[in-house]
């Protein structure tokens, strides 16, 4: 892969003295000079609302802004751009669809199938989107490797199960989960499969028609794009059927006093002035991926999870969670130690220029489940280089010298 370093002016920083080594690329991403360049461009020659003027920034703005949401639509293999929905980001994509379609298609008694690898923002928007309609919530364990299995999404099928929300990619075990072959077992039951992306779309090749989902959701600042934005990608059939749900501005057909139309989709679900530098942005992260090549990111962030992997077991009581292999993680590693918390190897690391992160990492049920306090998270990407994993390693070495 390319050198890509040079694009990521914030790579040339130093913290505490020394290098940065930015390894919380889960929690978030950097972003290169083309993105930021991009965003600055719109507000100094573009900048006006979209969808409201026939004057000329206003049709160039809406322009930018419709051309990302079709450079978005080409990335995720969407049959159209009307599919994509801007939002916040993954957590406002995931409500929305907990709030407004669930109520619509699901009743007292259905089952909702989450797994036991969630994100909170997996969790908690079902919960009471279930609480509300008396649904129930039923869990996919993990294997001992950290895996989803096949078996195991058979075993939890029943004739009430109607959802299944479920992580593309766990953001603390790195766990890519097999979505296609579930969508094939759901579909044949005629059981909707939502999908939460927000760590699977920064470094695999989405193509949501092949995967065969029915709602998939990502964030953009995870995948070089600014933060505040994200999308909700639904089949239009479903779209077409589903209330909006922000009523306002922009959204809107026909308005009376009494009563009011909906616009088509997808303006109708984007009331008020919408996130147009951040979707614009997201647009010019989606073309620099598209560039660097997806398959030239996996590659390169197998090959650093093999060697972090291979590093980190040397290291005396270390805990590394999640599979074994590196071929079946994204990029990302996280681990602990019995008796040293994970907050103070952080700390340790930051003293040396080492961003992780520490803590349960918005997972509290599987950290439970797992029964471990909390684990320290390395998360790469497409910038980050094996002799940063040597500092690393020498950091964590270094901060158990200091910790034990
Ligand atoms: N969801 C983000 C993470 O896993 C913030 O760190």
């Amino acid at each position: 892969m390319k050198d890509v370093r040079k694009d990521f002016p914030i790579l040339n920083r130093t913290v505490n003295g020394s290098p940065l080594i930015y390894l919380d690329n889960a929690a978030t991403s950097q972003k290169p000079k083309e993105v930021v360049d991009k965003i600055v461009e719109y507000y100094y020659k573009y900048n006006s609302n979209v969808h409201r003027g026939i004057h000329t920034l206003s049709e160039e703005s809406t322009e930018m802004y419709e051309g990302a949401r079709k450079l978005i639509s080409d990335f995720i293999g969407a049959d159209n751009p009307r599919e994509i929905l801007f939002t916040k980001g993954t957590t406002e994509s995931l409500n929305r669809i907990a709030e407004r379609w669930v109520p619509a298609n699901l009743k007292r008694g259905d089952v909702i199938l989450l797994s036991d690898l969630e994100h909170h923002s997996n969790i908690i928007p079902w919960q009471k989107a279930a609480e509300r309609i008396g649904a129930e919530i039923n869990y996919i364990n993990t294997d001992d490797n950290g895996e989803i299995t096949i078996e195991e999404v058979k075993k939890m099928i029943s004739d009430k199960v109607k959802l299944i929300s479920i992580s593309h990619a766990s953001n603390v075990l790195g766990t890519i989960v097999p979505i296609k072959e579930i969508c094939k077992l759901a579909h044949d039951k005629g059981i909707y499969v939502c999908v939460d992306g927000a760590q699977a779309a920064p470094h695999l090749k989405i193509n949501v028609q092949s995967l065969g989902c029915d709602f998939y959701a990502f964030s953009s600042h995870k995948m070089l794009g600014p933060m505040g934005v994200g999308v909700l990608w639904a089949k239009e059939k479903i779209l077409k059927e589903l209330e909006p749900y922000e009523y306002g501005g922009g959204m809107i057909d026909e308005v009376s006093f009494k009563n009011a139309a909906w616009a088509e989709i997808p303006i109708r679900f984007e009331a008020g002035t919408p996130n147009v530098s951040g979707a614009v942005g997201l647009g010019a992260a989606v073309t620099y991926l598209s560039n660097i090549g997806m398959d030239n990111i996996r590659n390169h962030e197998i090959e650093l999870s093999k060697y972090l992997l291979e590093g980190l077991k040397e290291i005396k009581g270390i805990n590394i969670i999640g599979p074994r292999e590196a071929d079946k993680r994204t990029g990302l590693i996280s681990f602990y130690f019995l008796n040293i918390h994970s907050h103070d190897i952080a700390s340790v690391l930051n003293t040396l220029g080492i961003a992780v992160r520490s803590g349960y990492h918005c997972a509290m049920p599987l950290h439970n489940k797992l029964n471990i306090p909390s684990t320290v998270r390395v998360s790469y990407y497409l910038y980050n280089t094996k002799e940063e994993l040597n500092t690393l390693l020498n950091g964590i070495k270094k901060a158990l010298d200091i910790l034990s």
